[in-house]
């Protein structure tokens, strides 16, 4: 997906009435060491607003109940508002059917339940599973895993110095003994926007099905797994401003028709005897145990928040945001931007000569802003440009121009202080 140009983006900007908006979260209402909370550590967990915390309360102190089970009043409505969230997720990323909506922990569980379900039985010794260099470990680790279980090997498409995927060497790489691609939609770590949709189409001219992590994307821009031609996509609600514990895989219903199920129980059954279990239909075969009935409610009630507040509006805003921060950062001195993409979402990773990165983010939470510092769960990213860590500032659409400013200031004298 492409950015607005700065045109759109200007007139995104004013379309979005940011200080009215930030009212709808209560944790931005505070102040951390007496100065106003600047809360930029986003790609790590955004906060939740109201209607979100308020789903989740109302659900807990007047529904209360387990689905698919009851014939009573409560488990019905308990029943309704889970599949009432499955729903509006379907929506959300325009799948065509409820039945494509896996409820899992997050995006970590959905990838290791496709590893699991989808390639642990199909690879033999010699397929090969293709990734980047710009994944967050989560699109990692299942993927080694699972070769090292069946005897398939991992590649790894490389990145150019700016942290864009090379998709010369990202072709070369495709081949007859691929299987599978898995590739993040936005990179966590340096906010670089994969051309996902020109991915799938090149592996799919080769029939291989392709994963995106969406984990950074549905906070950020629409998702349409359709039209990017998706055959699994993987998000977390805690990053989307809904309660953590619960995200969303969505597979392609004949995909997910020819996977065992992964975990057994409860609720993922027709019938059990000793003779044999007779499997649940979709997606309910995916689903074993008691769900995450509020998480998926407050799940439900991000993905309207986010439409409410409007998606077109919120990359617009987001991507002037973006540019002013990466200017501002540019004035401080010695500090050097670590991923300068054509296309990129919501993430500053920085260094600045002779300050660590970790004392960059204590400092900078002396003057109450919280940004990231560290590996941020890609140490393949930090190796390639020869770092241990970085600190990172990640927006979302209800950061401003003046807690950028803070940052700065704050940045300032960090340099000040130990460079
Ligand atoms: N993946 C999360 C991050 O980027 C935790 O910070």
């Amino acid at each position: 997906m492409s950015m607005p140009t700065p045109a759109t983006a200007r007139a995104g900007a004013a379309a979005l009435d940011v200080k009215r908006l930030r009212q709808d979260f209560p944790a931005l209402k505070q102040e951390i060491n007496g100065r106003p909370l600047a809360y930029l550590d986003n790609a790590a967990t955004a906060q939740k607003p109201a209607a979100v915390i308020e789903a989740v309360a109302r659900y807990y102190r007047e529904d209360n109940s387990n689905v698919h089970r009851g014939v009573h009043t409560l488990s019905e409505r308990a029943t309704a508002a889970y599949e009432g969230a499955r729903e509006t997720m379907r929506g959300f990323v325009g799948a065509a059917s409820t039945r494509e909506i896996v409820f899992v922990r997050g995006t970590t569980e959905a990838i290791n339940l496709v590893a699991q379900a989808w390639a642990r039985p199909r690879l033999q010794p010699g397929d090969e599973i293709l990734i980047t260099h710009l994944e967050h470990h989560s699109n990692i680790v299942p993927w080694q895993m699972v070769c090292e279980q069946t005897g398939a090997t991992l590649r790894v498409a490389p990145i150019n110095a700016c942290g864009e995927v090379r998709l010369d060497e990202f072709e070369r790489l495709l081949g007859e003994r691929t299987k599978l691609v898995a590739i993040g939609h936005v990179s966590n770590a340096l906010g670089t926007i994969n051309p996902v949709r020109q991915m799938i189409e090149r592996a799919h001219a080769r029939e291989v099905p392709v994963l995106v992590d969406g984990a950074q994307a549905t906070p950020h821009m629409a998702v349409d797994v359709q039209a990017l031609g998706a055959d699994f996509y993987a998000l977390s609600g805690h990053k989307m401003f809904g309660p953590t514990g619960i995200g969303v895989l969505y597979a392609r219903e004949a995909l997910l028709d020819a996977m065992p199920p992964w975990q057994g129980g409860g609720d993922m059954i027709k019938a059990v005897s000793f003779d044999g279990t007779v499997y649940n239909d979709l997606p309910y075969k995916f689903e074993a145990g008691t769900p995450n009935i509020g998480g998926a409610v407050g799940l439900g009630a991000a993905a309207d928040y986010i439409a409410g507040v409007g998606q077109a509006q919120i990359a617009a805003y987001e991507s002037d945001l973006l540019a002013y921060t990466e200017d501002r950062l540019a004035e401080v001195d010695g500090l050097r931007l670590i991923g300068t993409a054509a296309n990129k979402a919501a993430v500053a990773s920085f260094v600045i000569d002779g300050v660590h990165a970790h004392d960059l983010g204590t400092i900078v939470d002396h003057h109450g802003v919280a940004i990231r510092a560290g590996h941020h769960c890609a140490m393949p990213v930090m190796e390639f440009f020869g770092l241990a860590a970085t600190a990172r500032a990640s927006l979302a659409f209800y950061n401003t121009r003046e807690e950028i400013d803070a940052l700065v200031e704050a940045l300032r004298e960090a340099k000040n202080i130990f460079g």
